[in-house]
């Protein structure tokens, strides 16, 4: 085929489902699919999973894959054993967990592994046989740590770029994990890989040193054979889509709505996939002994709490929801009376005009996770939110603490910052507001997703005008 430029991702922009009627192919606007579609002026090709098992369109393939191919897509088919191994298994009981320093949930599996590494190989296959020999592959998040080695040897000579959207952890966490030299040998396929932050751009090289032997200079790693640059790049949303969310018309209805259902309380927003990373039933703690603490507030606030399922199938996801259900019904049991419940719990996923309008209303979001690489969720409010209403409380331990610091920065390990924080919150003078939020906007309104890909794509080609010169010395 000859692409020239191949997106890569564990899943595809697109989900497929079978229903009785036939297959149903449901389109994700992502950021990430908004940012590229701006910037390239190359056709994109995306590469990934299309989200069911390859049993379910067994015999069907060539219509699943034309119907695909018209939307700029290309699937990987995986049997359900194989989902079970990479994804389930090593993907979100072993990677996912030890990169967010969960090390008690990390499962360390040789099943899972080999799973884990014949799926990744089966992904730089299936790139290989479309792109272009000096075509620009773009690979995606720790689902992926092994396609640029796999897909080095297959094109030589294709420029290779990683991302990562989750913590890479200190190098004493990432000691542990027994495939810790194959992972970082597979992320040294690339020419470029890429980290939100600073922190895990440290913690990256210092791995490379301490397990490789690899030094750098300036982010850039040399091995025997090649020069690897390392970097930096926030990712970031698309900025104009939630700032100007509230002048959308159907927006605009789903804010009166809310507004009569919430009425003259105060609305305090939380929302994320429900996953243990994201600090909820701690949240919830926290929300229980700020309403013992202020009896003022009773009545006087309300929080929604959106969780959005995630990963049913692995134990500790299950565990959660149980958790959550149960922390939820106690505070509701304890302080709700006949006009007023204390938490309205959604646990479904939001379409656009549902999630602005939240956005739009709350007067607090708390995004509050116990480790998370960028979160979005905090960005998105802070561009929605007029600046004269809302307050971010951001946990220190998210990506996005780096360059939010206007936000009330928090422990989320700590009860007592964030029901502190929650009381400051809800009394915080308009004209702070409006000087936190505004400088807080308009850093997200210059770095936008747009910026963000288009800063990364930039850098590859730069790496590629290094590298020669690296060979030429
Ligand atoms: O950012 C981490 C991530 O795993 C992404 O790769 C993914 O898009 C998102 O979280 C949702 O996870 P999943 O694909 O496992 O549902």
């Amino acid at each position: 085929m000859g692409a020239k430029f191949v997106l890569v991702a564990n899943r595809l922009p697109v989900s497929v489902t079978r229903t009785e009627e036939g297959f149903l192919f449901k389109p994700s606007v992502g950021g990430l699919a908004t940012a590229l579609s701006s910037i390239s002026t190359e056709k994109i090709l995306w590469v990934g999973w299309p989200g069911l098992p390859a049993e379910d369109f067994a015999g069907h393939e060539k219509k699943v894959f034309s119907e695909l191919e018209s939307l700029g897509c290309y699937p990987v088919c995986l049997s359900r054993e194989e989902i079970e191994v990479f994804y389930h298994g090593f993907a979100n009981r072993t990677l996912w967990p030890l990169c967010h320093y969960f090390l008690q949930y990390t499962i360390f599996e040789a099943a899972y592994w080999e799973g884990y590494r014949e799926v990744n190989r089966k992904y730089a296959e299936t790139v290989a046989e479309l792109a272009d020999e000096e075509a620009t592959v773009w690979v995606h998040d720790y689902q992926l740590f092994l396609v640029p080695g796999f897909l080095r040897r297959l094109l030589p000579r294709a420029r290779i770029g990683f991302f990562l959207h989750i913590p890479f952890p200190s190098y004493e966490v990432f000691r542990v994990l027994p495939w810790r030299r194959e992972i970082l040998e597979g992320l040294l396929g690339a020419d470029l890989v890429g980290f939100h932050t600073y922190e895990y751009t440290r913690h990256f090289l210092s791995s490379l040193r301490r397990l490789l032997g690899y030094e750098h200079q300036l982010g850039l790693v040399t091995t025997e054979t090649r020069a690897v640059k390392v970097e930096v790049f926030p990712i970031s949303i698309d900025y104009q889509k939630f700032a100007r969310a509230a002048e959308d018309s159907e927006v605009q209805a789903r804010i009166e709505a809310l507004r009569r259902e919430v009425g003259e309380r105060r609305l305090i927003l939380s929302v994320d996939r429900l996953d243990y990373t994201k600090g909820i039933p701690q949240r919830l703690w926290a929300y229980e002994a700020f309403l013992e603490r202020y009896p003022e507030w009773r009545e006087q606030v309300v929080l929604v709490l959106v969780g959005v399922p995630s990963r049913t199938e692995v134990e500790h996801y299950q565990e959660l929801k149980s958790e959550v259900d149960e922390l939820i019904g106690r505070i509701n049991g304890r302080f709700g009376t006949l006009g007023w419940t204390p938490v309205h719990y959604l646990y479904r996923s939001l379409d656009f005009p549902e999630l602005a309008a939240l956005y739009w209303l709350a007067e607090v979001a708390l995004v509050t996770p116990l480790r998370d690489g960028m979160n979005l969720i905090a960005k998105e409010y802070v561009a929605t939110v007029p600046e004269d209403r809302g307050v971010l409380i951001l946990s220190e331990m998210a990506g996005a603490a780096a360059e939010l610091s206007e936000a009330m920065l928090v422990n989320p390990f700590s009860q007592e910052d964030l029901v502190r924080a929650l009381h400051e919150a809800l009394s915080l003078p308009r004209d702070e507001k409006i000087e936190r939020n505004r400088r807080m906007k308009e850093r997200l309104r210059r770095y936008d997703v747009h910026r963000w890909a288009r800063e990364f794509l930039s850098a590859l080609e730069e790496t590629r005008k290094l590298q020669e010169s690296f060979v030429s010395h």
